[in-house]
């Protein structure tokens, strides 16, 4: 049977001693990488002052990585540690995406990390391996930054927009959980909406108008109308309105209009490190909670408020649903034989 592979959730760690004390837990278990006593103290020492990302095994951390401002569009990741035994199991890859979020939240365009060029020791080698395998770009070797025998690799990864496409559509999950609390910026909220408003739409009608609301008070007012309660904690949300304008004839195109602009919202969320969830057949049901919420937003008649998106950060894992086979949906040249 194949193993499960195990999934980690990085959090912030907060307080200065505590990031201290797993600096020095983890990076003194890990005397191949960090030998010399001086330059490992002062990772330590440093890491009272820096953001630290960690990821723990029950009460245990088992990995950790801090980072900090090098520039006003970049952050570093300063320094990374993974217990040996926790190699090659996901949990560096947990932490760097977490940072790569942590940064993008905090508005930062780069993320650069500095290693050991490659080809020189097999351990460092690994690392560059990783950081490859995590979409960082080689930026720069510095030959004598830190000294001859150790020739300083710069990587950096671009955040906004960083994410391939078609990674982000696989990565995009309908969530509902809990979020938490940090604001999502209007700017982030604009390209979201932006992103929503470039999609097709049937003769170019463009029936679909959306309207976001970040306003506690407004969001309270929605929250009483979303019963049950659903996206309840999120601290911004897009609401889509429809007009079921005739595109041409007899036709109107407005639910393809507006799915489409939907699905390049839910994507371009997952792509700036937000989370999200269609919700439609909860306010279109026959307890019409979407009329509601138009009537609290001073929607005039023509619209329906037709669906809503929860924007913010997600505080636990989305599930992954299970997907028919391909093959069970997806055909080349013919529908097969013995199918229905
Ligand atoms: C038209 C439409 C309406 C939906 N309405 C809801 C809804 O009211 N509540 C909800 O929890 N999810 C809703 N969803 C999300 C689906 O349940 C979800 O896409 C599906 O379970 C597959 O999961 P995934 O999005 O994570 O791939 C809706 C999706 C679509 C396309």
């Amino acid at each position: 049977m194949e193993k499960q592979k195990k999934t980690w959730t990085a959090v912030e760690i907060g307080d200065g001693q505590e990031r201290q004390r797993i600096a020095r837990k983890i990076l003194e278990s890990l005397r191949d990488w960090f030998e010399i006593t001086r330059t490992r103290e002062a990772y330590i020492r440093e890491s009272g002052e820096q953001a630290m990302l960690a990821v723990r095994e029950g009460t245990e951390e088992v990995g950790f990585l801090c980072l900090k401002e090098t520039g006003s569009a970049a952050a570093e990741v300063s320094v990374m540690g993974v217990l040996r035994e926790y190699h090659r199991q996901g949990v560096g890859r947990a932490l760097m995406e977490a940072a790569g979020k942590w940064a993008e939240h905090r508005g930062y365009d780069l993320l650069q990390v500095k290693t050991v060029e490659m080809g020189r020791y097999e351990d460092y080698d690994r690392t560059n391996l990783f950081y490859l395998g995590m979409g960082f770009k080689t930026f720069e070797v510095f030959p004598e930054l830190w000294d001859k025998d150790n020739p300083c690799q710069v990587y950096v990864m671009p955040l906004h927009g960083n994410a391939r496409l078609l990674d982000v559509i696989s990565a995009r999950r309908s969530y509902r959980g809990r979020y938490r609390g940090d604001r999502v910026p209007r700017e982030d909220l604009e390209r979201i909406m932006r992103a929503g408003l470039d999609a097709p739409s049937g003769c170019n009608r463009q029936t679909t108008s959306l309207l976001a609301v970040d306003d506690p008070d407004t969001l309270k007012k929605l929250r009483r109308v979303i019963q049950p309660p659903a996206g309840e904690t999120a601290p911004a949300m897009i609401c889509v309105l429809c007009r079921r304008i005739i595109a041409y004839r007899d036709r109107c195109f407005a639910v393809q209009d507006y799915a489409a602009a939907i699905e390049n919202m839910l994507l371009a969320i997952t792509a700036l490190g937000y989370a999200s969830c269609w919700y439609e057949g909860h306010i279109t049901d026959t307890d019409r909670i979407g009329d509601r919420m138009a009537e609290i937003l001073h929607v005039p008649g023509d619209y329906e408020l037709v669906c809503f998106l929860p924007v913010g950060i997600a505080e636990e894992e989305a599930t992954r649903p299970v997907r028919k086979p391909f093959e069970e949906r997806a055909f080349f040249n013919r529908f097969p034989e013995g199918k229905n």
